[in-house]
């Protein structure tokens, strides 16, 4: 069992808190995996006590998980719950945070901050907790957890980390991407390196492409004010989507500790080819969805959503390009592909072999059997599947692919979901599903250039019907007429 620690969330009423944090404490106590001793402290402006705090909380499990929140666990969960009125914005006030963890109830030396807040806060939050001395390890171990994303581009993030950096040394900061908390995302780096068989293929010697798609039908839900700031390319790609591409591109790390794990990422991420201003039109498409229908229902375009600008050129939907110059991946296209409203939620990694290099088995005498594909599905399916051609029964020798299938989840048992392996990994200290400062400066390297070319040409956008895929015109994209998106299973 790890040690037990103050749990302190910053913005701890906001959507983050309600939706994923405070669920997830709760199913991690009620498996019986948290810390006896460990107490939970909600930091808000509300004018809030102990009792207002336990029941609010009661209220958002209720509505996110139904009928599994059970009242006796719940019980026991809720004597961890603790709430401090406080606001960030109030220097004075930090003192008060100060005596709250000292003197609170049974609270553990070891402190948590959780910074659910936009990342404009972040910086200030900060700085609060330093001038309490709440950053020092004196007494106990003190670890600042942040959320993506680290900044808005490349300069912002080195500002905001020079900050981060001022109070906090880098072994005390947890810097959360939840795509890494996911089982199938940390089943990439088990599939890659527990087999042999699959290192002989990986490489550009076999490989035509890549492609890693999260595609959601959802739309932006009540998230106007970030999304307007942030785009698709923020949102998704500078984050979760590259850090599956660099599970997928990655060396073998020496070992299993958490700075060999990140220096075999940062190796792939250095070695991206940097896009050049002339070429960002090849490498890069936008577009935002336009009203359309979504299992049956009609729904409005992005300018219709409430609280975005009627002008805005934001982008829902982006797709990228990227060469990896190693010996491994070179003049390998890794596209990396997310929108929302389009018409099926599905994240997925696709891998395209090449043709074998003579044709016996011609469908006509045109076309010839389709390459193999290896899919690692990362939601909704939970599986991999190789797609191999095989003989076509009956007359003559034709061949015709069919699908080899591992389903990649538990059938039974406790599943752990993304925050909740990540927030034990917090509470034991484990950085290896975090990520480190240049890692983070290396991601906003690759995308910076586009950040830069779409930030001054606001003058049009491609649209794309809600519940389509997206626009034919984003196959621009694609080196050759033979690559296409590969939307699911
Ligand atoms: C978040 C993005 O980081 O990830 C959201 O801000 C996106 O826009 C979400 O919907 C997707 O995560 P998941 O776990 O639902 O696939």
């Amino acid at each position: 069992m790890p040690d037990a620690c103050v749990f302190t969330i910053f913005g701890s009423t906001g959507h983050l808190s309600r939706t994923k944090l405070l669920p997830a404490l709760y199913r991690l106590d009620k498996a019986g995996r948290l810390p006896e001793a460990m107490s939970i402290l909600g930091i808000g402006r509300r004018d809030w006590d102990n009792s207002r705090w336990r029941t609010e909380v009661s209220k958002w499990l209720g509505e996110r998980l139904g009928n599994s929140l059970e009242q006796e666990a719940f019980g026991r969960f809720s004597k961890r719950l603790h709430f401090l009125s406080a606001d960030i914005g109030d220097a004075g006030s930090s003192a008060h945070l100060r005596q709250a963890l000292d003197t609170g109830p049974g609270f553990p030396p070891n402190h948590v901050y959780y910074l659910s807040l936009p990342p404009s806060e972040y910086k200030v939050a900060a700085d609060y907790l330093a001038l309490a001395g709440l950053n020092q390890e004196i007494a106990g171990w003190r670890r600042l957890v942040v959320e993506k994303p680290f900044g808005y581009h490349l300069e912002d993030a080195q500002v905001l980390d020079h900050c981060l950096h001022r109070n906090f040394a880098e072994h005390q900061i947890f810097r959360i991407d939840h795509y890494l908390g996911k089982e199938t995302v940390q089943n990439v780096f088990v599939f890659r390196f527990a087999n042999l068989m699959w290192e002989p293929l990986w490489n550009r010697n076999l490989i035509d492409h890549v492609q890693i798609t999260h595609g959601e039908i959802a739309g932006i839900e009540d998230r106007a004010a970030y999304y307007e700031t942030a785009g698709a390319l923020r949102d998704m790609i500078q984050s979760h989507l590259m850090q599956m591409l660099a599970l997928v591109a990655m060396e073998p790390p020496a070992s299993m500790d958490a700075e060999s794990i990140r220096d075999e990422k940062v190796k792939v991420l250095k070695s991206i080819r940097p896009i050049a201003k002339g070429a960002v039109h090849a490498h890069a498409f936008r577009a935002q969805y336009a009203r359309g229908r979504i299992k049956d229902r009609e729904v409005p375009g992005y300018l219709d959503e409430k609280q975005v600008d009627k002008q805005s050129t934001t982008e829902t939907y982006a797709a990228l390009k990227l060469y990896i110059d190693n010996w491994r991946w070179r003049n390998v296209p890794f596209y990396l592909r997310t929108g929302k409203r389009l018409a099926r939620n599905s994240s997925l990694i696709a891998i395209r072999f090449k043709h074998p290099p003579q044709q016996l088995f011609r469908e006509t005498q045109i076309q010839a059997p389709p390459p193999n594909w290896l899919l690692m599905g990362i939601q909704p399916e939970q599986c991999i599947r190789a797609e191999v051609q095989v003989r076509e029964p009956g007359i003559g020798m034709r061949a015709r692919t069919t699908q080899l299938d591992a389903s990649t989840c538990y059938q039974a048992g406790y599943q752990l979901d993304a925050y909740e392996s990540l927030l034990l990994d917090i509470i034991s200290g484990d950085h290896s599903q975090f990520l480190r400062s240049d890692e983070v400066e290396w991601a906003w390297r690759v995308v910076d250039p586009i950040i830069r070319a779409w930030s001054v040409d606001r003058a049009f956008i491609h649209t794309y019907p809600a519940g389509s895929w997206g626009p034919e015109e984003a196959d621009r994209i694609f080196e050759r007429e033979d690559q296409k998106w590969r939307h699911s299973f």
